[in-house]
């Protein structure tokens, strides 16, 4: 196995609240890494230091050896590594192509300058982006790919949620990160939901996956390997059989001890 991404020892303080303490955390290629743990146990605080959105008050993150601590976000995001957010972030009056495409930067010049005197590749560009979008929709639905240029407010929770997935992985990233992509979904959509995500992972064999994810049943059928926070430290880390074995998780998790 070859390890993809690494965090050593992070942490990160807001004010007098040590939100992550020495957290480290290894994904191998290819593989799904559940990350589980109380509200406010620093699980998006980590996407967000992955990320670059938060500033490490020690430690460092590595990916393919290479530091990428405190780099910009759009650096980052250039070495691989895209996300959702735990609060959608669409734009709900724009059309299904739009928002996708948002997620890659620099790909549509709507400059007038742009329009007016390199119009072939402006063109070009559109039929590109098109296709691309068009096949990232059809890797979850055909009916959803069919619905391109509809507006966003008129599709589902499930189809706004497979939008945001779109949308990161038009970056065609090496690791995904996913926070609580099932927040606000009926249980039958979670189950188809998380379908796709399998679904994504075996299209794209070398990608890594870090979900946020609170149903236990959930993180049992996707992620390969589990990791528990609390107060920003790890409490508990293996396969999904270990981890609920734990006492610490049996009791916070499984209300016995
Ligand atoms: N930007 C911020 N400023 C101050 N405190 C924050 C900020 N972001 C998160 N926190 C605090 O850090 C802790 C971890 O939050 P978070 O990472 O969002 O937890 P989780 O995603 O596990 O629910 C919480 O106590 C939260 O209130
Ligand atoms: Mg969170």
């Amino acid at each position: 196995m070859t390890k993809l991404f690494e965090a050593e020892n992070v942490s990160v303080r807001f004010g007098g609240l040590q939100a992550l303490d020495g957290l480290s955390l290894e994904v191998e290629e290819g593989t799904i890494i559940g990350l589980i743990g109380p509200n406010g146990s620093g699980k998006t605080t980590f996407f967000n230091t992955v990320t670059g959105l938060c500033r490490t008050v020690g430690g460092r993150v590595l990916i393919d050896g290479e530091n990428i601590t405190g780099l910009q976000p759009r650096h980052i995001y250039q070495r691989g590594v895209s996300r959702t957010f735990q609060r959608s972030r669409l734009c709900l009056s724009l059309s299904v192509f739009d928002n996708v495409v948002i997620g890659r930067q620099n790909s549509l010049d709507l400059t007038l300058f742009g329009n007016l005197f390199r119009r072939r590749r402006f063109v070009e560009s559109v039929r590109e982006n098109h296709e691309q979008v068009h096949a990232l929709l059809s890797t979850f639905s055909e009916p959803l790919a069919a619905r391109i240029f509809d507006p966003l407010h008129r599709l589902n929770m499930i189809d706004r949620r497979r939008i945001e997935v779109c949308r990161a992985l038009i970056a065609n990233p090496r690791l995904l990160l996913l926070d609580e992509p099932s927040a606000g979904m009926t249980p039958d959509e979670t189950h188809e939901f998380m379908g796709d995500i399998l679904k994504v992972r075996s299209d794209h064999p070398r990608m890594s996956i870090i979900i946020i994810e609170h149903e236990m049943d959930v993180i049992q059928r996707v992620a390969d390997h589990v990791v528990v926070l609390n107060f920003g430290k790890k409490v508990a880390e293996g396969t999904f059989d270990a981890v609920v074995a734990n006492p610490w998780v049996q009791e916070a998790y499984l209300g016995t001890s």
